[in-house]
């Protein structure tokens, strides 16, 4: 099954405000009995509360939105991909652009946080995309592949078949702009040839300005498998929406 749903709550919300939201989406989600699986990347301090929430509600997992490159150790301030396993959470993304902007996360260091969460058994979330110059400036193609090759093609390909990919362009990222449906398209499937066979069963997620106004026509895209939604997530009504869009 190659649906999913994934909400990133970034870097929002207090721990009683993520409770509500949190329940009142899931509460929506029951009545919704066919919906893809759902998975809620939140901060830290929140992944035990997400994860007893998770538990009580089928097709509901966790993510966090970080992870280190390291196993174990004296890195104060960081999260072992083994600690994220032994609180329940399911998922990691990884190489989020802001994590890439903000935090200089590179390729090396973002193929060290890859093999550490696949060798934990989780499931990354592996995020690539281009900027608005590069996009302009017809650079997409190697831009993504750059991505690719010094990243996901390093690892071996049975580890690569519990990798999800999310395209999401930069220049749609917060920004409200998103990629038509036939840019996305084409970029999933010009992913899914980087990745050879194994692409066509790859979940390849769209991230960027995802919202209920635009959802259901960017996931009527076959090669569209569901959505890395931020700002529309912080939102019971709207997430629910998107969450409906994929389901129809
Ligand atoms: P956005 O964020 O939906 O607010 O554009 C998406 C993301 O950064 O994952």
């Amino acid at each position: 099954m190659r649906k999913l749903l994934a909400a990133n709550w970034k870097m929002h919300l207090t721990y009683t405000e993520a409770q509500v939201l949190l329940h009142r989406i899931c509460a929506g989600l029951d009545r919704l009995p066919d919906h893809p699986p759902v998975v809620f990347a939140v901060p830290y301090p929140y992944l035990l509360l997400a994860s007893s929430v998770a538990q009580a509600y089928a097709g509901v997992q966790v993510a966090a939105q970080n992870v280190s490159e390291y196993p174990e150790g004296a890195y104060t301030g960081e999260v072992s991909a083994a600690q994220l396993k032994s609180c329940g959470v399911a998922y990691v993304i990884v190489g989020h652009s802001e994590r890439r902007q903000f935090f200089l996360e590179d390729d090396s260091r973002l193929l060290g946080k890859l093999k550490r969460a696949l060798d934990a058994g989780l499931r990354p979330i592996f995020c690539v995309g281009e900027t608005l110059q590069e996009r302009e400036a017809g650079q997409w193609q190697s831009v993504l592949s750059h991505q690719i090759n010094r990243t996901v093609l390093q690892l071996p390909a049975e580890q690569r078949a519990n990798l999800v990919l999310a395209y999401e362009p930069v220049w749609a990222i917060g920004t409200g702009h998103t990629a038509t449906p036939a840019q996305a398209a084409e970029v999933h499937d010009f992913l899914r040839s980087l990745l050879g066979a194994q692409g066509q069963t790859t979940t390849i997620l769209y991230g960027g300005s995802v919202k209920p106004g635009n959802a259901a026509e960017l996931f009527a895209e076959a090669t569209i498998d569901g959505g890395l939604v931020g700002g529309a997530s912080l939102d019971a009504e709207s997430f629910l929406q998107i969450v409906q869009a994929q389901t129809l």
